[in-house]
C-alpha cells in the first residue's frame, strides 16, 4: 500500500468488509510449499486463533530463496567499539552460517519442536542461531541478556529447553557481563543438555557438555534441507511481563508471524530496496524479533545490527552511525530520545542527519517535547514519524501511521492498519462511542501474527486476554480516539509497568524483593519518571527503619532475581502499608502517593490504619525530591 490516504480508506473498508479475503491475498504472496486451506478460525472464548490452516512453509524459505541478489546486504555490523572500516553480511553470506548452523543444530539431535534458549549480545551469531532454529522447525526462545541468572533459569525451565546458545561475554558501552558464568549458574538441575558458546575460554569443569560457537558449525555443510512446518506450528515463544508474579511464554506461530511482521513492516517504514534500516531494540525484546530480524529480512532489507549503547563513547554515537551508513529509517525508543535530548541540541546537528526519510518510536507512549526534538532536531521537520503501537502478544505493529501516508498527530499512534479492527471498552464493556473518551484498548478480530497460547497454560491466556471483556482481545492498555479516530495510548490499566520501555509485573519486582531476609512485605507501584516513562517505587517493610544499607541491599536482591533493568528508582522503608481491614493492600493509594499526590485519597474508610498514609506521602515527598 502505497502513496495515498485514499488509498489506504478503500484497504482499511475493503478489509473490513471481508477480513479474509484481504489476508488471504497478502498471504498469497508468500512462498507456502503446501497451500492453506483455511484462512482464519477464530473462537475468544476459547482464546484461540488460527491462521492459513493446513498451510506449509518456513520462514527462512521466504527469506533466502526469494531473494533475487544474494550479494544484497543483510545486515551493516556495528560493534561496541566505534572503528572506521564496515562489516557487512550479504544475505547469501547469512544463508550459508545459517544453514551450517542448522546442521550443526540438528546433529546434536535437535530438531522440530524441540526448544532452544538463545541469551546473547547483539551479534550477528544471535541471528543465526534464531534462523537456524527456524530452518529446521525449533522454538527459539530469546531471553534478554540483561536478565539475570535467575531470571534465565525460569524461563529454560519454563520452556523445558534442550540446548542454550550464549557467549563468553557482553560488552556494552563500558560494561563488561560475564554471560557465560550466569548460564553456569542458571542451567544446573535444568533440562539443559548442551550449550554453544561464542568465544568460549574453557576453564572449568561444567555440568553439561559445551561448544565453541565457531567450531560447532564451521565445518558444516552449507546446504541444509528445511523443515516444512505446518502454519500453526510454533515459531518461538518470547517470555513477557504480566500482572501475576511469573512472566508468561507468549507463542508465536510460523505462518500468521510471518505474513503479519513481512506485511507490517513493509507498509509502516514505507521501505524501499535501497533504503537502510536501523531498529536500535534489543533482539531479547519483541521489537527485536520483529522489525530487527524477521520482518526486515522477509522484505530483504538492509539494517544495522548495533552491539552497543547510544551513550558510548559519547551521546553522539547514534547519529554517527546513521551518517556512517546513511540510514534512511530510524526506529527507537521514546526512553531513547528522552535520555539523548538531555545532551543538547549541538551534537546531533553537528552530524549531517540528511539520508533519513522516516521515524519510528516505540514501546511507551511519547511525550510532546521528545516528539517535537524528535521532529525537528533529528528528522529537520522533513521525516514522517510513525508512533507505532503494539505488544509482544500482538506480534507486531497494530496502530501506527503509515509513513508519509497517513495524517500523523504528535502523541498520537494514529489509525489502526488494514486488517486491524481495534474497540473502546467501558467498565461494562459497551462500546465507546464519543471522541476523546477514554476506554479500554480491546479488538474484535484476529491477525495473523495475534498470540496462540502462553506456553504451558492455556488457560492464562484465556484468563489474561479473553476473560475482561467477553468476545475481545483486551490489550491491558487504556486509549482514546480523537475525532478523526486517531488513537492515543495512555497506558497500562493493569499491575504492569513500563520502565524505559521494558515491561514488569509489579509483583514480580514484589516476589523479587520478598526474597530478601529482612523483607516483610513489599508494594510497587510506577511514578512519573522523566526519562524512563515510568520509574518504579518499592513500600517495603522492614523491622529497622534506620538502617540505610537495607536499601541497597534490596536492589541488589531484584539485580538477582530478574537483572539491573528492575531495580526500584526509589525505596521506602516503612513499618506498615495502607491495608483494608481484611488485609488487602490498597494499591490504588500507593498509585496516588506515587503520583505525587499529596492531599486526595479519595475514600480511605476501610484502611485499617489511616494515618499511614500521609507517612508515605511524606517518605514519598522527601525522596523523590532528593
Ligand atoms: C506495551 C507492550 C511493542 C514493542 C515494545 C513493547 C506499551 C508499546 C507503544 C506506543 C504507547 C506503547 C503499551 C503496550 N506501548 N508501544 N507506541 N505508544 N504505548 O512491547 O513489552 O509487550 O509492551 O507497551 O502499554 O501494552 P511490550
Amino acid at each position: 500500500m502505497r502513496n495515498s490516504f485514499e488509498a489506504y480508506q478503500t484497504i482499511y473498508e475493503q478489509s473490513k468488509n471481508n477480513p479474509e479475503q484481504f489476508w488471504s491475498e497478502i498471504a498469497q504472496q508468500f512462498l507456502w510449499k503446501q497451500p492453506w486451506k483455511e484462512t482464519v478460525t477464530f473462537d475468544f472464548s476459547l482464546g484461540e486463533n488460527q491462521w492459513f490452516i493446513g498451510g506449509k512453509t518456513n520462514i527462512t524459505e521466504n527469506i533466502f530463496s526469494k531473494i533475487e541478489d544474494k550479494s544484497k546486504i543483510a545486515f551493516y555490523l556495528e560493534p561496541n567499539d566505534v572503528k572506521p572500516e564496515k562489516s557487512v553480511i550479504s544475505y547469501g553470506a547469512l544463508e550459508r552460517k545459517v544453514n551450517q548452523f542448522a546442521n550443526a543444530l540438528r546433529k546434536k539431535g535437535i530438531g522440530k519442536g524441540d526448544r532452544v534458549c538463545i541469551y546473547l549480545p547483539m551479534k550477528i551469531e544471535a541471528v543465526i542461531a534464531v534462523l537456524a532454529c527456524a530452518k529446521i522447525g525449533a522454538v527459539h526462545t530469546i531471553v534478554f541478556a540483561g536478565f539475570s541468572a535467575n531470571a534465565l533459569a525460569d524461563r529454560i525451565n519454563d520452556a523445558a529447553a534442550k540446548c542454550i546458545i550464549t557467549a563468553q561475554e557482553l560488552v556494552r558501552g563500558e560494561k563488561k557481563v560475564p554471560l557465560k558464568k550466569m548460564v553456569d549458574e542458571a542451567i544446573s538441575g535444568t533440562s539443559i543438555l548442551f550449550s554453544v558458546v561464542l568465544d568460549l575460554e574453557k576453564n572449568h569443569d561444567t555440568s553439561v557438555e559445551e561448544f565453541d560457537f565457531q567450531s560447532f558449525y564451521q565445518n558444516e555443510a552449507e546446504e541444509c534441507a528445511t523443515e516444512w512446518m505446518d502454519s500453526e506450528d510454533p515459531l518461538f515463544i518470547l517470555y513477557t511481563s504480566g500482572s501475576t508474579g511469573k512472566p508468561k511464554g507468549v507463542v508465536h506461530h510460523c505462518g500468521g508471524y510471518m505474513v503479519y511482521t513481512a506485511y507490517t513492516f513493509k507498509n509502516v517504514f514505507q521501505y524501499q530496496s535501497d533504503d537502510v534500516f536501523w531498529c536500535t531494540a534489543d533482539i531479547g525484546w519483541i521489537t527485536g524479533h520483529s522489525y530487527l530480524i524477521y520482518g526486515p529480512l522477509l522484505n530483504h532489507a538492509t539494517s544495522i545490527l548495533f552491539e552497543g549503547i547510544p551513550t558510548y563513547p559519547n551521546p553522539g554515537r547514534f547519529w554517527e552511525i546513521v551518517d556512517k551508513y546513511q540510514v534512511t529509517h530510524f526506529y527507537t525508543a521514546p526512553t531513547a530520545i528522552r535520555s539523548l535530548m538531555t545532551f543538547g541540541d549541538a551534537i546531533p546537528q553537528s552530524y549531517g542527519l540528511n539520508s533519513l526519510k522516516v521515524l519510528g518510536t516505540v514501546g511507551e507512549p511519547i511525550n510532546k517535547e521528545a516528539y517535537d526534538w524528535y521532529a525537528t532536531i533529528i528528522g529537520k521537520q522533513n521525516c514522517p514519524i510513525v508512533d507505532t503501537w503494539w505488544q509482544t502478544e500482538t506480534g507486531g505493529i497494530l496502530i501506527s501511521n503509515m509513513a508519509g501516508i497517513e495524517p500523523s498527530r504528535a502523541t498520537y499512534a494514529g489509525l489502526p492498519l488494514p486488517g486491524i479492527f481495534p474497540i473502546l471498552l467501558n467498565e461494562k464493556g459497551e462500546e465507546i462511542t464519543d471522541p476523546n473518551q477514554e476506554g479500554y484498548l480491546c479488538f474484535s478480530y484476529p491477525w495473523p501474527s495475534m498470540i496462540r497460547t502462553t506456553y504451558g497454560s492455556h488457560e492464562r491466556c484465556i484468563q489474561t486476554y479473553f476473560s475482561h471483556f467477553k468476545g475481545y482481545y483486551f490489550s491491558g492498555d487504556a486509549a482514546k480516539k480523537d475525532e478523526n479516530g486517531l488513537f492515543r495510548i495512555i497506558g497500562r490499566v493493569d499491575d504492569v509497568i513500563n520502565v524505559s520501555g521494558h515491561r514488569f509485573g509489579t509483583a514480580e519486582i514484589e516476589n523479587a524483593m520478598n526474597k530478601h531476609e529482612r523483607v516483610f512485605e513489599s508494594a510497587v507501584v510506577g511514578y512519573p519518571h522523566p526519562l524512563k516513562g515510568q520509574g518504579i517505587v518499592a513500600f517495603v517493610i522492614v523491622n529497622d527503619l534506620e538502617d540505610q544499607s537495607l536499601i541497597e541491599s534490596i536492589r541488589s536482591t531484584v539485580q538477582t532475581e530478574i537483572g539491573a533493568i528492575a531495580k526500584p528508582d526509589l525505596i521506602i522503608l516503612t513499618d506498615s502499608l495502607p491495608k483494608t481491614r481484611s488485609g488487602k493492600i490498597m494499591r490504588r493509594i500507593l498509585r496516588k502517593i506515587a503520583e505525587g499526590e499529596t492531599t486526595h485519597f479519595g475514600d480511605t474508610s476501610t484502611l485499617l490504619e489511616p494515618t499511614i498514609v500521609m507517612q508515605l506521602v511524606a517518605a514519598f515527598q522527601s525522596k523523590h525530591i532528593n
